[in-house]
């Protein structure tokens, strides 16, 4: 696992973005899993960039999102600032600033009325595409990957998931209060990829930022594994595995100072 800690939010976005800008260019067909959250925002803003400035293609890439709240989705019927759906996140973020084709997106639709049997067939759409080549991750407060909470199986599948209290707490700051959406009115239930499901992807990005985020990114790296905090699944993870944070996310690391040390060394190693 390299362990990567910037001085602030933007330089993490910078050296995230070109990560995955590098992963792009050195195979234009490649699955990408992407994630929601305020955390990739900045990643997002700066791929932008790339696409805009530098000609970074995305032509040929697919995508899964990593989850969506159930009762949500594009709905054309709702009113355009009332959508707080992944779907809406993604294309306003990322997508709809990119050359990226429409049948090549994969959101798990939160409208769908048969969510055993969509979740399903999301996973078999993934199988169909290969497997995701490189998926990023966010952390929550709670240690949940995607919206996979305390106590879910380090072996799930995609699947509909209840929320826990606290990450409709941090979901309602950061997102429906802006909207103007009641607590209440949120969903309380979401579909999610599983751990098993995220654990298959060849390639991992975490990236977490902020002080607040520090006490449960220790816990995911150094601590044990535990389905208590299902982003502890990344050190079971035999592929390429990055995590991408910054000084404040990083500040309860116990061997913080290991870390840096090892960038600075396989940089000057050309590793
Ligand atoms: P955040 O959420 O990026 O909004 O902090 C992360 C997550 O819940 O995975």
């Amino acid at each position: 696992m390299d362990i990567i800690v910037r001085d602030n939010y933007d330089e993490l976005s910078e050296y995230t973005a070109k990560l995955i800008a590098g992963f792009v260019k050195s195979k234009p067909d490649c699955v990408l899993g992407l994630a929601t959250g305020s955390t990739p925002i900045g990643t997002y803003k700066e791929l932008v960039r790339m696409h805009k400035e530098e000609g970074l293609d995305f032509s040929q890439v697919k995508t899964f999102n990593l989850d969506e709240y159930y009762g949500t989705g594009i709905d054309l019927e709702k009113p355009y600032e009332l959508d707080q759906s992944y779907a809406r996140f993604m294309h306003e973020e990322l997508l709809k600033h990119i050359n990226i084709k429409a049948e090549n997106i994969h959101i798990p639709d939160g409208l769908t009325k048969t969510p055993n049997e969509f979740c399903k067939w999301y996973e078999e759409e993934i199988k169909k595409a290969g497997g995701i080549d490189l998926q990023l991750l966010g952390i929550g407060a709670d240690g949940h990957w995607a919206f996979n909470e305390p106590g879910s199986s380090l072996a799930s599948r995609t699947r509909i998931q209840a929320l826990t209290r606290q990450t409709l707490d941090d979901n309602y700051e950061s997102f429906y209060k802006k909207a103007g959406i009641a607590r209440e009115e949120m969903p309380h239930f979401a579909i999610t990829m599983g751990i098993g499901t995220i654990l298959e992807a060849k390639n991992i990005i975490m990236i977490a930022n902020g002080l607040k985020k520090a006490d449960v990114v220790a816990k995911c790296i150094e601590g044990p594994v535990t389905s208590q905090i299902t982003a502890s699944a990344i050190q079971l993870h035999s592929g390429g595995v990055t995590v991408v944070l910054d000084k404040d996310a990083a500040s309860k690391l116990n061997s913080l100072e290991h870390y840096i040390h090892v960038e600075k060394m396989k940089q000057k190693y050309g590793l």
